[in-house]
């Protein structure tokens, strides 16, 4: 199928957000140490970026997981690919996402994360599509809330294609003429 890729949010945009969520997250989190927790694919690129600019102290792991069920569309059933590494006991944990769609990978996980004992768990997500959820969830940091259009760039991806471009693109499908 045929498509073109306009901008949503150009690349400086999404950078000078980048860093106004990361100052309040290190005020925030003053005298703390985050344990910030990446998951797989989507969220590495955000992930990086944010850490980058965070002034307190910060540890890093990494969750793998993916929804799947009959055919193409998502059943909500979450299953973990990588189990985190390390332990979350007594961790002030950061979830950092690149998109909260329906809301149900973070349902999960957070519940899973919470079994674990941690003495925090907050979420950060550079894009939020509040009209498609599911499953509420509470979100503390947010960079963009966005409509529901497919989108790419900034860790998202079109068939694996286009995590690398530095902006956030939207993909627009074009209807072929019979
Ligand atoms: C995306 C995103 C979240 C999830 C959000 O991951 O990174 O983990 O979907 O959707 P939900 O709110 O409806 O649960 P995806 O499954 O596309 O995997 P990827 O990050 O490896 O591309």
């Amino acid at each position: 199928m045929e498509y073109n890729i306009s901008v949503l949010i150009p690349e400086e945009e999404v950078d000078k957000k980048v860093r106004e969520i990361a100052a309040k997250i290190s005020e925030d989190y003053a005298g703390k140490t985050i344990h910030l927790i990446c998951i797989l694919k989507g969220s590495v690129f955000f992930a990086c970026e944010l850490a980058k600019r965070i002034t307190v102290p910060v540890t890093i792991d990494f969750m793998s997981v993916s929804s799947y069920g009959a055919g193409t569309k998502s059943s909500g059933v979450v299953r973990m690919v990588k189990d985190l590494d390390e332990p979350l006991e007594g961790k002030h944990v950061l979830i950092v996402e690149d998109i909260i769609d329906t809301g149900r990978t973070l349902a999960h996980l957070i519940e899973l994360f919470q079994t674990r004992k941690p003495a925090s768990v907050k979420l950060c997500t550079l894009l939020d599509k509040p009209e498609r959820r599911i499953k509420p969830i509470e979100v503390d940091y947010t960079c963009f809330q966005i409509p529901d259009k497919f989108v790419i760039g900034y860790g998202l991806d079109y068939d694996q294609k286009y995590r690398n471009l530095p902006y956030i693109g939207v993909v627009e499908f074009v209807e072929e003429e019979n």
